[in-house]
Order: structure tokens, then sequence, then C-alpha cells
């Protein structure tokens, strides 16, 4: 009745070897190259700009777009002016002579994100 119970013993310990080998890389992917803190700033001002400005503005940030001009390596000093207010900051010359751009007050945590991705380009 025990011999089998031995038997046992060293295939169900290889098992869990199998199991823990196959579930490391996982782990590993999941904890271990966090993505750096600016990165992940721009990718939501990614998000962000994608699906809220290429409504107007050209989805690369540094081709003028449909109705929008191009914003590539907008400060964010502009983008608080004409994204919240509609309005440039002193000193700034507009790309456009147009007052097509609706304000978008709600956007105003999300300008860091925006500034961050838009600064990846050359304007
Ligand atoms: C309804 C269309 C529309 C949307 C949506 C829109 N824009 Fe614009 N944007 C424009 C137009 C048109 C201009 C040119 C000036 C004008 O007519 O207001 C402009 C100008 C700008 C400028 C000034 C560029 C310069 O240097 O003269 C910036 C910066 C800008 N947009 C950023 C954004 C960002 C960021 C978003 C998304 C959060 C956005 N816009 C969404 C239409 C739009």
């Amino acid at each position: 009745m025990r011999l089998p119970m031995i038997r046992l013993q060293p295939l169900r310990s290889s098992l869990l070897w199998v199991a823990l080998i196959f579930a490391l890389p996982g782990l590993s992917a999941c904890g271990g190259e966090a993505e750096d803190p600016a990165a992940a700033l721009a990718r939501r001002g990614q998000a962000i700009f994608e699906s809220v400005c290429t409504a107007c503005h050209a989805r690369d940030p540094s081709q003028p777009g449909p109705v929008g001009p191009e914003v590539a390596g907008a400060s964010l000093e502009l983008l608080r002016a004409k994204v919240l207010h509609n309005e440039y900051p002193p000193g700034h010359v507009p790309k456009r002579d147009t007052q097509a751009m609706v304000p978008l007050p709600h956007l105003e945590t999300d300008l860091p994100a925006i500034e961050a991705y838009l600064a990846t380009f050359n304007p």
C-alpha cells in the first residue's frame, strides 16, 4: 500500500518545477520592466490626443490636419491658453488666423500628458 505513494512523490515535485519554470518568465514580464514615468505620461497624452484632438488635427502632430494646424512641440503654456480658453500666450504667433477650435476645459489636468506626447515630435 505504501509503494505507490513513494513513487508519486518525485513526480509531483518535478511537476511543480515545470510549473515554476513556465510561470517565471510571465512574472518577470509583469513586474520586471516597469515603464518609466515620462514614457507613461507621454503614452497617456497620445491616447487623449488621438481620441480628442485628431477630430481636427492630424494624427501625426508634426503635419497639418484637415482643420487644425501642426501642434508638435506645443508648450504647456500654449496648450493651457488654446485648449482651455481658445487664446494664445503673449507673443505667440498663431499658425492660423481662424477661431475654429472649441475650448476643451475638461482637459485641464490632461494637458501635461498631452504636452509630454507632443514633445516627442519635432515641431
Ligand atoms: C474642432 C476642431 C479642433 C479640435 C477638436 C482641436 N483643435 Fe486645436 N486647433 C483647431 C484649429 C482650427 C486651430 C487653428 C486656430 C483656430 O481656428 O482656432 C487649432 C489650433 C491649435 C493650437 C495652436 C497652434 C498654433 O501654434 O497656432 C494648439 C496648440 C492646438 N490647436 C491644440 C489642440 C489640442 C491639444 C487638441 C486636443 C485636446 C485640439 N487642439 C483639439 C481645431 C481643433
